[in-house]
């Protein structure tokens, strides 16, 4: 057995060989639940509170948050500073999906096992949802966080910006949306675009919580190489899923890939391939935070988790 050195409520003994990581996911959704529960009451208008809340508490991994919240305690910081920043990810993550299921976009009927945001409540609250929780994300890192230097702060609210904007998710949605219909994309293309629109914030959510915590540059810079393996692992499986898995399975539409014609890493390498490729990028990631000893066990169940994930 081997104890973490942080302080407060996310000290956790660990089992080298027997990590419980559907415990430890379960325990960290629910403390995610609770956090963005609490952080979006419905006041007037109600409508947009509403739409908001639709989406941003429909479920979901809540992966984003729980890679905050892991890294953080790793670098010995605790909860409260990191969950501002974790319920951030997520509104931004939800923001992402509400616009990018919109008709202008991919045109999705439903997202984590319900209508999608306009479905319900039209395309221009949908719209005004997006832009409330994105602009909200920013608002409460910066006026929730606690125990944390403003600097630090500083720190993570520059490298959200630029994980969501042209250099990021935007940026990759983009090459995306241009390269539709269009199956004979390079895979120089589809890594641009799958290391922005996934990568990019999947990769800010394991830094920042080591930024808030205080780390150095050189575990900062570690970390990054671990999460930038475990983004387009990520990637590669929801490619592969789409393929394989049943949209009940999903709580989306399985088989868009093929019907809107996208170039994907199966088209190019074949299911099997990319299975393999993504389980490479697993290890690598895995390799990468080995250095960080037995309080790294949940990084490394979260990368496992991210390549034998079923939806
Ligand atoms: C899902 O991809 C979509 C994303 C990961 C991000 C899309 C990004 C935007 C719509 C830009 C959002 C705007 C800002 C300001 C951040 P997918 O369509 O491949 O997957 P899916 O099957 O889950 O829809
Ligand atoms: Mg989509």
């Amino acid at each position: 057995m081997v104890t973490t050195s942080s302080q407060d409520s996310l000290s956790q003994t660990f089992d080298l060989k027997t990590f419980d990581l559907k415990g430890y996911l379960s325990d960290r959704q629910q403390r995610v639940e609770a956090a963005l529960d609490g952080a979006l009451p419905v006041v007037y208008p109600e409508t947009i509170y509403e739409s908001m809340r639709y989406s941003l508490m429909a479920g979901g991994k809540r992966l984003r948050p729980i890679l905050c919240l892991a890294t953080c305690e790793l670098m010995g910081g605790s909860e409260p500073m990191a969950m501002a920043t974790a319920c951030a990810l997520e509104m931004i993550h939800t923001m992402s999906l509400i616009h990018d299921d919109l008709p202008a976009m991919d045109n999705d009927d439903y997202r984590r096992g319900q209508l999608t945001n306009h479905k319900v409540y039209g395309d221009d609250v949908a719209i005004l949802a997006g832009d409330a929780l994105l602009a909200y994300a920013f608002e409460y890192v910066a006026r929730q966080t606690v125990g944390v230097s403003p600097e630090r702060i500083l720190r993570v609210v520059a490298d959200l910006g630029r994980s969501v904007g042209a250099e990021g998710l935007v940026g990759g949605q983009v090459v995306d949306l241009a390269s539709e219909g269009n199956p004979d994309i390079t895979l120089e293309t589809l890594t641009y675009i799958h290391t922005h629109k996934t990568g990019a914030l999947l990769e800010v959510s394991v830094t920042a919580g080591a930024i808030l915590a205080g780390a150095d540059e050189a575990a900062i810079a570690t970390l990054s190489d671990y999460a930038k393996c475990i983004g387009l692992a990520f990637q590669i499986v929801d490619d592969v899923l789409d393929i394989t898995a049943t949209s009940e399975e999903l709580g989306k539409s399985a088989g868009k890939d093929l019907q809107a014609q996208k170039a994907t890493y199966p088209s190019l390498w074949g299911i099997e391939e990319s299975r393999r490729q993504a389980q490479q990028l697993v290890d690598q990631a895995k390799a990468a935070v080995a250095c960080f000893g037995a309080g790294a066990q949940p990084l490394l169940a979260l990368a496992d988790y991210i390549v034998a994930r079923t939806h």
